[in-house]
């Protein structure tokens, strides 16, 4: 009697999944956002006057497979940390789900929370701030299996504190068991850090910008250290930082954020060598050259991560990126960029004659697809139409002109249309997934595409 072929392959079905399995991952976002409440002026709060969202973390979807590094790499401000404290729960998500080896840690309770916490750990980037400095390396090490009441042996914890310095290289442990942090260096006091976190014997470490503070020859023997400890103990990193020089060799995966979003994911030598995001090329432009005769420009296009607050229409980058086109998003508060830039150029004189054409500059910096730019004192609709074609004469290869549909007077102002809005989705493009509109066939013109390869 022979058994059926399909009973055998049917067996180990989905539900009897090892522990390790390494289908499911270990940790996923799924559209994450965290908005933080902007608190208004004194008057604002007094009057009741709702003053909006920071929006720190704007809808974050990622996946990370057990024994993974998925590195958060961005500037300033893009919302790498929040994002991380949102995944620890340290940080309450404003919508969408994290979900750790299956439960969803927002459906969680504060005990189990805290039971789940202890398999997630963050290690941030200021050792200093890190240990308490009245505390010896013996006390601060063994104080998070008090803390969460694992053990409070003392022999049992003599031990285990003196095991965990010898895995994190502070070797032999009794060098340092009497240390206060202010007798290390910054390379040990990260170790020590590491210790107290690597002591609960975590799955997933939260990395955020570990190695940031510390000197250039330093930061090697960590993140090496780091990568030696993820295999040695069966880790998953989340490693945050701003610095795609190590984030190349460190990550499995890279996720590059812009002002609360991703905008470029996919595996480092994808990334580097090929990078599609006009953002992640803007980065990766920007990483010092260590060959000083070389001159790479390092600076970033032009103007400051806008405030997330009150980010920009469609693309958020479009404002500072030379490849933007119709539908990126340009709105009323480009156009008041594009003339306070072009007047702080002008001659004095000049200057004058032209702002004095155009009227509250209030009412043209709007986040909207169609403003009217009122005319000054004395002068008519036509003569602000007359004005932005002559600007836009002067530099007709300005990104902002290929999102203008229609400028026309009327009574009393110039109303300007700009092309509809459209938020970029990631999609896949070859080996990576990117959120711009020029590698969207749908979107993009021919020619746009093709100049980007
Ligand atoms: N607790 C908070 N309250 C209000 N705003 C915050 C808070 N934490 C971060 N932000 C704001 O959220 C945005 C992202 O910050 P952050 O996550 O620290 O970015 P990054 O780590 O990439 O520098 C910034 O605009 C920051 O000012
Ligand atoms: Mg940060």
């Amino acid at each position: 009697m022979s058994t059926k072929p399909e009973a055998a392959s049917d067996a180990p079905a989905a539900t009897e999944r090892p522990d390790g399995d390494t289908r499911r991952p270990l940790l996923k976002l799924e559209s994450l956002k965290t908005y933080f409440p902007l608190r208004g002026n004194f008057l604002d709060r007094l009057i009741g006057r709702e003053s909006g969202w920071i929006k720190a973390v704007d809808g974050v979807s990622l996946d990370v497979k057990r024994g993974e590094v998925v590195g958060i790499v961005g500037e300033s401000g893009s919302g790498k940390s929040t994002l991380g404290r949102t995944l620890l729960g340290l940080a309450p998500a404003t919508s969408g789900a994290v979900t750790f080896d299956g439960q969803n840690v927002a459906g969680l309770s504060e005990p189990q929370l805290r039971k789940l916490r202890l398999r997630m750990q963050l290690v941030f980037q200021d050792p200093h701030a890190s240990l308490n400095p009245a505390m010896d390396l013996r006390t601060a090490i063994a104080d998070p299996l008090k803390i969460h009441g694992i053990t409070s042996d003392p022999d049992e914890l003599d031990r285990r504190v003196r095991e965990i310095l010898e895995v994190v290289g502070l070797s032999p442990p009794e060098r340092f068991l009497d240390n206060y942090p202010g007798e290390l260096s910054g390379g040990q006091k990260q170790r020590a850090v590491l210790a107290r976190a690597l002591i609960l014997n975590p799955d997933l470490l939260v990395l955020d910008e570990p190695v940031s503070m510390l000197d250039m020859s330093v930061r090697a023997k960590i993140l090496s250290l780091l990568g030696r400890l993820k295999n040695e103990l069966g880790l998953t990193y989340v490693y945050i930082t701003h610095d795609l020089a190590t984030a190349k060799f460190f990550c499995d995966r890279i996720a590059i954020m812009y002002l609360g979003r991703v905008v470029e994911t996919g595996p480092p030598s994808a990334i580097y060598e090929d990078p599609k995001h006009p953002y992640t090329r803007a980065l990766l432009r920007a990483i010092p050259d260590p060959d000083p005769s070389r001159h790479v420009p390092r600076d970033l296009p032009r103007g400051e991560v806008p405030d997330a607050a009150n980010p920009p229409l469609g693309c958020s980058f479009h404002p500072r990126c030379s490849m933007a086109y119709g539908p990126c998003g340009w709105e009323g508060r480009d156009l008041r960029e594009l003339l306070e830039r072009r007047w702080t150029q002008l001659p004095e004189a000049q200057y004058e004659r032209e702002r004095a054409m155009i009227g509250d500059l209030e009412q043209v910096g709007k986040p909207a697809t169609t403003v009217q730019v009122p005319a000054g004192k004395g002068y008519q609709g036509r003569d602000v139409v007359d004005l932005l074609e002559t600007i836009r004469a002067d530099a007709p290869d300005d990104p902002f002109w290929r999102g203008v549909q229609n400028i026309q007077a009327a009574e009393g102002h110039a109303q300007v249309d700009f092309y509809p809005a459209h938020d970029p989705r990631l999609k896949q493009q070859g080996r990576v997934q990117v959120a711009c509109h020029l590698w969207d066939p749908e979107l993009a013109p021919e020619s746009q595409a093709s100049s980007l390869s």
